[in-house]
């Protein structure tokens, strides 16, 4: 089977500063994985590397078997990748379905993306807030406007930064709930979190990142007898 993301080696470096050395990671199609690990461990900078976001990159990120590394982000995203960045990019003079409406559709990518209907299905308050403005959503209904524009353009791999982030319980398990929705779709999500609880039952494997470089791996049915190293790596 061909991984739906394999990451070897990968190394990126803001300007002069040298943030990832060497990643390794692989997600098979349909998995859901997590990347933990403390603030300023590069879980956000390698999301943004697989994108091509950073500046200089180097390694191998293999895309359906497709090798991406030396291409730019617009190619990147059209081998079928959704990128969710942790501040979402929810334009606040646009109204929900205009910001849903925003991004192409990815073409040639096998499949078509959820339609407005099927989306207004999933997440029926977005469909109720269609004609608010950006600004007026909550976080929570942002938070699914961010993921919901992805679904649209036909992305089958989505990465995930911080969805849960400052979220109210109730809306975090909102989002749950639509994690376990996708993964049933077939969708291949990488998720980065911070809120251990929330992931922990959602995630196949948990990669933990420590200066740049994967320093753990477990997979989920390993996760409580691992769990002190988790708790030692994560300082929680
Ligand atoms: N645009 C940038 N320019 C220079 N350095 C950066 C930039 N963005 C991040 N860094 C640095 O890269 C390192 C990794 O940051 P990254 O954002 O990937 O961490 P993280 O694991 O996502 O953690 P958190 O989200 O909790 O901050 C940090 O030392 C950070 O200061
Ligand atoms: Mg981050």
């Amino acid at each position: 089977m061909t991984a739906a993301l394999e990451i070897r080696g990968l190394h990126a470096w803001y300007g002069e500063s040298h943030i990832l050395h060497g990643i390794d990671l692989t997600v098979q199609p349909g998995e859901v994985v997590t990347l933990l690990g403390r603030n300023g461990a590069g879980r956000t900078t390698t999301l943004r590397a697989i994108m091509g976001l950073t500046g200089r990159r180097s390694g191998s990120v293999r895309v359906d078997g497709v090798e991406a590394i030396t291409l730019p982000t617009h190619r990147i995203a059209h081998l079928g990748i959704g990128y969710c960045p942790e501040e979402r990019g929810i334009f606040a003079s646009l109204s929900a379905e205009e910001n849903l409406m925003l991004p192409p559709t990815l073409k040639g990518n096998g499949g078509a993306g959820m339609t407005v209907d099927e989306i207004y299905a999933m997440f029926p308050n977005l469909y109720e807030r269609r004609h608010s403005q950006g600004t007026r959503l909550s976080g929570g209904e942002q938070q699914m406007l961010a993921v919901a524009r992805i679904l649209r353009t036909g992305a089958r791999l989505l990465l995930l930064d911080e969805i849960s982030e400052g979220l109210a319980p109730v809306i975090v398990q909102t989002l749950a709930r639509m994690i376990t929705t996708l993964k049933a779709k077939g969708y291949t999500i990488v998720m980065v979190e911070q809120n251990f609880r929330f992931a922990a039952p959602l995630a196949d494997r948990f990669y933990v990142v420590e200066h740049g470089q994967v320093v753990e791996t477990i997979a989920a049915a390993e996760l409580d007898a691992r769990m002190p190293v988790l708790t030692e790596l994560l300082g929680v």
